[in-house]
C-alpha cells in the first residue's frame, strides 16, 4: 500500500488529461487463478477481487473516467459448480450493501446491465436498491454487467424491436444502427473506448460486443485481485499511445 501510494502519483501524472478514454469497459478475470496459486479456494479469489473493484472504480474517477463497465458475472457463468454460483451471489449481496455508503459519498452512480429479473430474489433487490439510492450521482457511473451476455442482450433488442414493428409503432425500414442501439441495455452510455481483460486469456466471453466496435483492447496478465490504481493508469497511458483512425488514415487523423 504504502509503495503504491508512492508510486501512483508519478502514474497518474502521465496521463494526458485531454484523452481519457471516456468510458472504460472491463473483464475482470483470473480470481480463480489468484486463489489456486496461493492454495485457497476459488471464492477467496472472488473476495479478494472486490478490493480491486474499489479501487479501480476510485482511481477511474481520479482519472475523469465517466464511465466504467464491470463484468460481473455472465449468463454462462451459471454453468459452474452450485457452490460458486451461490457464494458469487452471496458476495454481490454483501458489497452491494456494504458499499453502498462509500458510493454515495464518492459520487459513484450504480448502473446494471444484464437479466436482471433472473437473478436471486436477494441479489436483484439488494441491486434495486443500490440503483436507487446512488441515482444522482454524477461523478462516474458504474455499470454492473450482471447475468449478461452480449448475445441474450441482441436476441433481445431484435425481439423488442419486432414486438414495436408488429404492433404498427415501428416502421422496420427506419430500423438503423441508432434505434438499434436505443434497445440495447446500454442505450445512453456512450461506446466504450478502452476495454480490459485481465489474467491473460485473449476472449471477450461474450461481453458488449456491438458497443466494442471500435473500442482499443488491452490484455494483460496481471489476476484481477492484483489490479489496482497503478495498473488501471497502465492501461490509460497505453490507450492514449494508440491512434484511433476509425476506418480512416493516419494521415487524415493528424490533420
Ligand atoms: C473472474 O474470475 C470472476 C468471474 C467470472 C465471476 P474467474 O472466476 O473466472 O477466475 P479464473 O478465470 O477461473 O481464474
Ligand atoms: C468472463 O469470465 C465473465 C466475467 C468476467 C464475469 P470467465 O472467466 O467466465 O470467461 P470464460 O468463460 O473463461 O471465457
Ligand atoms: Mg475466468
Amino acid at each position: 500500500m504504502a509503495s503504491n501510494a508512492l508510486v501512483m502519483p508519478d502514474l497518474i501524472s502521465q496521463i494526458k488529461p485531454d484523452n481519457i478514454p471516456q468510458h472504460i469497459a472491463i473483464i475482470m478475470d483470473g480470481n480463480g487463478r489468484w486463489a489456486k496459486k496461493r492454495g485457497m479456494p476459488r471464492v477467496v479469489g472472488h473476495h479478494s477481487g472486490v478490493r480491486s473493484v474499489r479501487e479501480v472504480t476510485e482511481a477511474a474517477a481520479q482519472a475523469g473516467v465517466r464511465y466504467l463497465t464491470l463484468y460481473a458475472f455472465s449468463t454462462e457463468n451459471w454453468n459452474r459448480p452450485p457452490a460458486e454460483v451461490t457464494a458469487l451471489m452471496s458476495l454481490l449481496v454483501e458489497t452491494i450493501k456494504g458499499e453502498i455508503r462509500d458510493l454515495n459519498r464518492n459520487g459513484v452512480r450504480l448502473m446494471a446491465i444484464g437479466e436482471l429479473e433472473s437473478l436471486p430474489e436477494a441479489t436483484y433487490n439488494t441491486l434495486m436498491e443500490g440503483l436507487e439510492s446512488t441515482r444522482d450521482n454524477t461523478r462516474i457511473t458504474l455499470v454492473l454487467a450482471l447475468n449478461y451476455s452480449s448475445r441474450w442482450e441482441l436476441a433481445r433488442a431484435a425481439r423488442t424491436l419486432a414486438q414495436q414493428a408488429q404492433s404498427g409503432h415501428l416502421n422496420p425500414s427506419d430500423i438503423d444502427e441508432k434505434v438499434f442501439e436505443s434497445a440495447l441495455a446500454t442505450h445512453g452510455i456512450p461506446d466504450p473506448d478502452l476495454l480490459i481483460r485481465t489474467s491473460g486469456e485473449a476472449r471477450l466471453s461474450n461481453f458488449l460486443l456491438f458497443q466494442s466496435a471500435y473500442a482499443e483492447l488491452y490484455f494483460t496478465h496481471v489476476f484481477w485481485p492484483d489490479f489496482g490504481k497503478n495498473e488501471l493508469y497502465e492501461a490509460i497511458i497505453n490507450y492514449q499511445q494508440r491512434e484511433r483512425r476509425f476506418g480512416k488514415t493516419s494521415e487524415q487523423i493528424k490533420t
